[in-house]
């Protein structure tokens, strides 16, 4: 059982669906050519970071490939893919989460998403209601889980047959990769307490979070299972409480109102309990965007999924990630934009408050510059806690 004193486990994510300065608006908007991708990646890596999240859906770049391409070029980041019941067989995804866990050595994580938007689900050539998606992921989790112990499947139900399934080469994470679930609707937090190791909310307020954490608890105790629990947050912090929120309005400050209403009534189609939870936080209104102290509900104004923010300055930020600590929450799943730069600030303002340490390369010397025109700079060696002088390339 998880104690509330346990260190929390960071994760920062990949903006497989682009990224940027500014929501709402085209300028110095960034693509998601691969090899930003790879930067952001690398640096949650060196950074400290457990692991990334990767976005499923019609507007992200597909989670699978990307997390096999970064496998390689990470040392220990974990791999937190999403897979659809529905879109893709039990046996079928099996098998690509047991290859990526053998080639990242045991780095992945699965996300079980059932999906809270009919128009993609139709697009995928999902055309189930709601809690029917649901009832599926339960018998696709049954016959997933029987193939990650090794057996081999024959399984009848209302939406899955399998004959004969087997998964012949084995993941290296034995019983399989631990399963993680986000939706807040009532089927949704029934899968979790039978199948799910970690489950997930968005960032609502305290108290909502707590309730959520209850509910599943409960459930799960009735099953006879554990289950841990994380938060997803995106993140703006500073050396000052007034920094962060000139920050956090700066980011909106080219956000439209027909923007935001265009988005709402999109998002509003959905059938997403978790996304309604979400808008129901702001109400598509700016002057209702402080929900919690130091928590903000401005991103979900142009965006859907995640949509609130740890605001402040990083102790305050630390008080209320402490906060949702003594709450449950373990792993806290943060971004902020532009995801290259806000995870390094992220790292260097916030980790040492969360005693979380970054990839131990051995010695670290920092290099201080030098004077200019200078060949070298002047270095301190932490190891040896000694200054030397270094000489640079001339
Ligand atoms: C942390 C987190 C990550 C999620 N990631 C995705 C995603 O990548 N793609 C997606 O379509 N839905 C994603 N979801 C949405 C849910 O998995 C779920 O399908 C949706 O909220 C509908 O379920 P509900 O009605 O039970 O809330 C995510 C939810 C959470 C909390």
């Amino acid at each position: 059982m998880a104690s509330p004193d346990d260190p929390i486990r960071p994760f920062w994510f990949i903006p497989s669906h682009g990224d940027g300065r500014w929501l709402g608006s085209g300028e110095g908007a960034r693509s998601t050519e691969f090899s930003y991708l790879a930067q952001v990646g690398q640096a949650a890596d060196r950074l400290g970071f457990e692991g990334v999240l990767l976005p499923t859906g019609r507007t992200c770049e597909d989670s699978w490939v990307i997390a096999s391409a970064l496998a390689p070029l990470t040392q220990r980041l974990k791999f937190l893919v999403a897979v659809r019941p529905g879109v893709t067989s039990p046996l079928f995804a099996a098998r690509q989460a047991a290859s990526l866990d053998r080639v990242s050595g045991g780095r992945v994580l699965i996300n079980v998403v059932a999906g809270g938007n009919p128009a993609e689900a139709a697009a995928d050539g999902v055309f189930l209601e709601h809690d029917a998606r649901y009832a599926a992921t339960d018998e696709f989790l049954t016959g997933w889980r029987r193939l990650m112990a090794g057996e081999k499947v024959d399984f009848d139900g209302r939406h899955l047959r399998l004959q004969g399934a087997e998964l012949l080469f084995p993941p290296v994470q034995s019983g399989g990769p631990p399963l993680y679930l986000g939706g807040s609707s009532d089927p949704a937090l029934d899968v979790a307490s039978r199948h799910i190791d970690v489950y997930l909310t968005w960032g609502e307020p305290p108290h909502q979070v707590a309730e959520k954490i209850a509910q599943v608890r409960r459930r799960a105790e009735a099953a006879g299972r554990e289950v841990r629990f994380g938060g997803r947050f995106h993140i703006i912090v500073r050396e000052t409480e007034e920094a962060a929120w000139t920050e956090a309005e700066r980011l909106i400050s080219r956000l439209d109102d027909t923007v935001i209403a265009d988005v709402q009534a999109s998002l509003s189609k959905q059938d997403s309990e978790g996304q309604g939870r979400m808008m129901a936080l702001h109400g598509g209104r700016r002057d209702r965007l402080m929900i919690h102290p130091n928590l903000w509900a401005g991103i979900g104004l142009a965006r859907g999924g995640a949509g609130t923010a740890l605001v402040g300055s990083p102790e305050n930020i630390a008080k209320l990630i402490g906060d949702y600590r003594a709450l449950g929450l373990e792993t806290f799943v943060l971004s902020g934009y532009p995801h290259l730069e806000e995870a390094y600030r992220v790292a260097e303002l916030l980790f040492p408050r969360l005693n979380i340490a970054p990839l131990d390369y051995g010695p670290r010397p920092t290099i201080t510059p030098g004077r200019a025109g200078e060949a070298g700079g002047h270095f301190h060696d932490l190891n040896r806690g000694q200054a030397a002088s270094a000489t640079g390339p001339s």
